[in-house]
């Protein structure tokens, strides 16, 4: 998982197929009658939007989106959505949690509160759990409305099998599971899913608890350095708010044979850049090369 493997490609979708597949359907179907209202906590669907006009489902769908931006310090503003949920009655209220690219988490205790609230039904995309040591899947038990997307292409490291699944109660998941295709997963990648399963903690889980640590001492290190202010993060990467413009960083940087993304473009990170978390030595050269940027 160093910063060359998640880096050097074009930016993935930020849904796979399967997961768009059912999200479609939970928004469609015997859903559809209310589908018109979603709301994306934070302002990811931006994000969506530029890779993906055509499978932002609010677009597909014909919905009406709120997207609900962060707080000031890109946080989830729980106050401002419940404040939303009750004006707006959400048919599909989306979070990303730990957030890409700012790497906030919701709380338990914020998630369960709207779960109570809210009418429809909540999506909490956990492709980055792993990182945060933390998943909301216990909520399950009580809350029918809760619905959990995961992946196998973060910490597992497999991207390239695109699979996906999610979580739910099982009256909804069979709902969706009717509108799946046949063999909408291959069997080569279903088998080699199952084989990262049985393998993650002796040999997956490992490799997260390093990448953890290697984001606190990245995150440490980052802080000390004049004009830098990164953003405490769940993820396997992190913000970083920049004094230098974030499009001149990242030209310095990649003069350097580093990439991070530009994310100055996204709402809100004007002055940010994303930096991933990779292997110690790589951690050491791109704090190197920001210390000579920024000196
Ligand atoms: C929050 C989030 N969810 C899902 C994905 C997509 O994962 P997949 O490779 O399964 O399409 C990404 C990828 O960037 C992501 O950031």
């Amino acid at each position: 998982m160093g910063r060359s493997g998640t880096n050097q490609r074009r930016d993935p979708a930020p849904f796979n197929r399967a997961q768009v597949v059912a999200l479609s359907r939970l928004c469609s179907g015997k859903f559809a009658r209310a589908f018109g209202r979603v709301c994306w906590l934070e302002a990811r669907r931006d994000h969506c939007r530029k890779w993906f006009q055509r499978i932002d489902p609010g677009t597909v769908l014909g919905g009406d989106v709120e997207s609900i931006p962060l707080t000031a310090d890109l946080q989830y503003d729980i106050a401002r959505l419940k404040t939303e949920i009750k004006k707006t009655q959400p048919d599909v209220t989306i979070v990303c949690s730990p957030n890409n690219p700012t790497g906030c988490v919701i709380s338990d205790r914020d998630l369960a509160s709207f779960l109570k609230e809210t009418p429809g039904i909540v999506v909490v995309d956990e492709a980055y759990h792993e990182f945060a040591e933390h998943s909301v899947v216990p909520l399950l038990q009580d809350h029918e409305n809760l619905v959990v997307l995961r992946t196998f292409s973060k910490a597992m490291a497999l991207a390239a099998l695109r699979v996906g699944y999610l979580l739910t109660a099982p009256e909804l998941a069979r709902e969706i599971g009717k509108a799946l295709l046949p063999y909408n997963l291959n069997a080569f990648s279903q088998t080699a899913a199952e084989v990262a399963v049985e393998m993650y903690q002796s040999e997956l889980r490992p490799l997260v608890l390093k990448i953890i640590s290697e984001r606190e001492r990245l995150f440490g290190e980052l802080s000390l350095i004049t004009g830098l202010s990164p953003i405490a993060s769940r993820g396997n990467f992190m913000v970083v708010k920049s004094g230098i413009g974030p499009k001149q960083v990242f030209n310095e940087l990649l003069r350097r044979d580093i990439l991070v993304r530009d994310v100055s473009a996204y709402p809100m990170l004007n002055e940010y850049f994303r930096a991933s978390v990779g292997t110690p030595d790589e951690n050491d050269k791109l704090l190197r090369a920001l210390h000579e940027i920024c000196a």
